[in-house]
């Protein structure tokens, strides 16, 4: 015989802790070596803090141990370009398994200095890699994962190319290529834009910092908090 009144179980903490969070949000920024993304990223997960948001901030190539082992490589050492795709999607699938996905699963948002949209821009259109594969390896390495809100940060080559050169800082294998080339990565993310409106704004970077940050902070509000 069965009994139909079993006691109902009590709420403990780690049923609490089991029960479906809401996801987090990812956030990525994107433009070409030296377009100024570095301090607004900062700027926005400071705003996403002070509002409560736990946050995680990150990178690619790089965000995991071996990822930035990998970063190393693809910074320095010369390799054939689909060598360079792969191994920018190996990083990638390691930072996703290891970081981005338990952070949004658990609620955490991420907010991501570049994602694919940089291996689009840097590999397909910069270097010419085949866009099947491209595709290929994006299907593969995050099949129905895209950021919710991507920033891409578009300025002239000519003056982004300055501005690397006044840091002083010696150029990496991607900040020495000539201007042609940071002409089509340019191009290439303009065209990721239009292929997804939606998710992919366009910030004028040509722009004093203080202004830039105005329009990031109207643009992060209306679109989470609004
Ligand atoms: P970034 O961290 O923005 O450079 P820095 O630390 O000098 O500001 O990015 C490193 C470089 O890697 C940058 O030149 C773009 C390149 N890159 C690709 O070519 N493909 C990719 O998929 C990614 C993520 C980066």
């Amino acid at each position: 015989m069965t009994s139909s009144s079993a006691p109902e179980a009590p709420v403990t903490a780690a049923a609490l802790a089991r029960a479906p969070q809401p996801r987090g949000r990812f956030i990525t920024f994107e433009g070409i070596d030296g377009a100024g993304k570095s301090s607004q990223i900062a700027a926005v997960v400071a705003l996403l803090r002070a509002s409560g948001v736990a946050v995680d901030q990150t990178r690619e190539p790089g965000g995991t141990a071996l990822g930035e082992r990998l970063r190393e490589l693809l910074l320095h050492a010369p390799m054939h370009l689909e060598t360079e795709a792969m191994l920018m999607f190996a990083a990638r699938r390691e930072h996703l398994a290891a970081r981005i996905e338990p952070a949004l699963a658990s609620g955490r948002w991420v907010v991501c200095d570049r994602f694919s949209d940089a291996t689009f821009a840097y590999q397909v259109g910069g270097r010419g890699l085949d866009r099947a594969k491209f595709d290929a390896l994006e299907r593969w390495v995050h099949p129905g994962l895209q950021p919710d809100l991507t920033l891409v940060f578009d300025l002239d080559p000519a003056v982004a190319a300055a501005r690397v050169a006044s840091t002083g800082v010696d150029p990496d294998r991607f900040e020495r290529e000539q201007r042609d080339f940071f002409v089509r990565v340019r191009e290439a993310y303009l065209e990721r834009a239009r292929l997804a409106p939606q998710r992919i704004c366009v910030i004028d970077a040509d722009r004093a910092p203080e202004r830039i940050s105005v329009d990031i902070e109207r643009i992060v509000r209306e679109r989470f908090f609004s």
